[in-house]
């Protein structure tokens, strides 16, 4: 299956939540995991070579994808293939819309929008919502409020959620703004930053396994 961690905006948290939720499944399925950076500025990848230096096993590996190494897009199959496998294959993308992605944006079988309260990020994920739309992408939509502040009113959160509840499934629970999530290594999650990701993802995936009817 294919996991896609993307929106039209860069600073939502997609890299944040990509990491935590791939150590995160890692750990509670059985299922083999794979990372697959597409994001130009290649932070995911980055993070889990550097962290080739902890005296703990790696978790997963991570590829990159870009002018080079282009591997899982080369061909049509191979991506096919990524969403027919049992594995877990999760996509960290940038900020950006761009035609390259549209082969894995149509084809992935979930693709979670991290979104925050404001106007430039209801904008921005509007535009996304439109794109996917475009490109007819049969990929179930998940939103996760990303980075919520537990004080804050925030004025526009109903018309957004309304909204943005047309178009797919909106996680019950946020990932509030902790310090914890704000470094995360590839290879553990801290009891803290497992503590503060595990509603929304317990969502996540109770939501995943109804819908491909399996067991992560
Ligand atoms: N829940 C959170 N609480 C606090 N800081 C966060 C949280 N999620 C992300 N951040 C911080 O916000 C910034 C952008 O996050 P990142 O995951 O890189 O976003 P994106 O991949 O969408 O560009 C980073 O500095 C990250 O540490
Ligand atoms: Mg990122």
């Amino acid at each position: 299956m294919i996991i896609t961690f993307a929106t039209q905006k860069g600073g939502t948290g997609k890299t944040t939540l990509a990491i935590a939720f791939a150590n995160y499944i890692s750990v509670n399925s059985k299922r083999k995991v794979n990372v697959f950076d597409f994001d130009f500025q290649k932070s995911f990848y980055h993070k889990w070579k550097e962290d080739e230096l902890l005296d703990i096993p790696k978790l997963y590996d991570v590829e990159i994808i870009d002018e080079e190494n282009e591997q899982p897009f080369s061909d049509f199959e191979t991506l096919i293939e990524l969403k027919e496998s049992e594995e877990i294959n999760i996509f960290d993308l940038a900020g950006t819309l761009d035609v390259k992605y549209s082969d894995l944006l149509i084809y992935s079988d979930f693709i979670v929008i991290p979104f925050e309260y404001s106007n430039v990020s209801a904008k921005s994920t509007l535009v996304f919502i439109n794109f996917l739309g475009l490109l007819e992408s049969q990929a179930e939509r998940i939103f996760i409020r990303s980075k919520y502040d537990k004080g804050y009113k925030y004025l526009n959160q109903d018309g957004m959620d309304t909204e943005i509840s047309r178009y797919g499934i909106l996680l019950k629970s946020p990932v509030f703004k902790r310090n914890c999530l704000q470094i995360l290594d590839t290879r553990k999650l801290t009891y803290e930053q497992k503590y503060a990701v595990k509603s929304p993802f317990a969502e996540l995936i109770d939501h995943i396994n109804k819908c491909l009817e399996i067991t992560l």
